[in-house]
């Protein structure tokens, strides 16, 4: 009898519970159809930097994408901090007044996230961050806060692999002067970019554990930039003339630049490698100017910015779409371009 009633009790209680998770999701779908709009609030660092334009141009073709498959108006506002982060904590203040229902940031100063995070917990914006990435203590401010980019040291071990692949398939025709050893310069990225310190650290790890000895002639930050990595190659040629025989950038652009000043001297170009594999590095490449190129796939990078920004706005689980790492990041890989591994047509 009184198993009876306990079972019976039972039943009542599952009864109800089931109810009240019905409610629930049936209140929860409401709320998803009457989204009628997604606001992306969208700041970078510089939108003149050939990669985050190309980032920008690609969200905006996945946001097209988008709204057609889900049926759903989204706005994307995009501020420019051109390089100022006090210009970048203005437009968020700005983003966060409009209205935004998820926030991206590429910061300019990666080391300041804290402030970031603070003002989207206190508005209730999750963040998705792009590549320039936080420290991890900023990023575990809050639980709706994410990284999307790449792993740097992958971008370095590819581009000294580039090099040690040229290097004995020629073999060893890029020491120039046959002293058993490769005399380099490396363009650097910004100061304190995760991206800059691992790659070159990667790059020359991985040429040396090839078996190739490395002298170091140069090294010195262009700021990812075409034209100060010509001004500082011009500089190099002045002092090491014809001894430099491998130039290592932390950045295709970089790349580009020291072909232009070799080419305004009017002197042979030394093996050349980027990343990032921007339209016109390949083109460089095509026409024999630089050994190849990592790619940085800023395509996937902004779909997976997209889909998160998307998830989180309509509040659905993003985890069924995205691999996270950590519950916080999301990484793609980088792939080697070199002439043999692209379509040459
Ligand atoms: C890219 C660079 C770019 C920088 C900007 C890097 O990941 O390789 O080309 O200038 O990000 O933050
Ligand atoms: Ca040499």
């Amino acid at each position: 009898m009184y198993i009876k009633k306990c079972s019976i009790l039972f039943c009542i209680m599952m009864l109800l519970f089931q109810s009240g998770c019905d409610i629930k999701t049936t209140k929860q779908n409401k709320e998803l159809e009457s989204i009628k709009e997604i606001k992306i609030g969208f700041t970078v660092y510089r939108r003149d930097d050939t990669f985050i334009a190309m980032i920008v141009s690609n969200m905006e073709e996945a946001i097209k994408e988008g709204e057609q498959q889900e049926n759903i108006k989204i706005t994307m506002n995009i501020m420019d901090a051109k390089g100022s982060q006090t210009v970048q904590n203005d437009h968020i203040d700005k983003l966060i007044e409009q209205g935004c229902d998820v926030l991206c940031v590429n910061l300019v100063d990666r080391t300041v996230a804290a402030t970031v995070v603070d003002k989207a917990k206190a508005a209730d914006i999750p963040v998705v961050f792009f590549n320039r990435e936080p420290v991890k203590q900023d990023l575990e401010r809050w639980h709706k806060v994410y990284y999307v980019g790449a792993k740097a040291d992958e971008s370095g071990k590819l581009e000294g692999q580039i090099v040690a692949d040229v290097y004995y398939k020629n073999n060893g025709a890029m020491d120039k002067n046959g002293d058993g050893k490769l005399q380099y310069v490396v363009l650097e990225g910004e100061q304190g970019h995760q991206d800059a310190l691992l790659r070159t650290e990667y790059a020359v790890k991985t040429i040396t554990e090839c078996g190739i000895q490395m002298d170091k002639l140069a090294g010195d930050t262009a700021n990812w930039l075409r034209s100060q990595a010509e001004t500082k190659v011009n500089q190099w040629l002045q002092i090491y003339s014809d001894t430099i025989e491998l130039i290592l950038c932390n950045n295709d652009d970089m790349a580009l630049g020291a072909i232009d000043a070799y080419e305004n001297a009017d002197k042979v170009l030394p093996a050349i490698v980027g990343i990032d594999g921007t339209a016109l590095a390949i083109e460089a490449m095509k026409e024999g100017k630089l050994l190849g190129t990592v790619k940085n796939d800023a395509q996937k990078q902004a779909e997976l910015i997209f889909t998160l920004c998307y998830c989180l706005a309509t509040k659905k689980d993003a985890s069924s779409k995205i691999d996270f790492v950590r519950e916080k990041y999301v990484f793609t890989e980088y792939t080697m371009i070199t002439p043999d591994k692209i379509d040459m047509k």
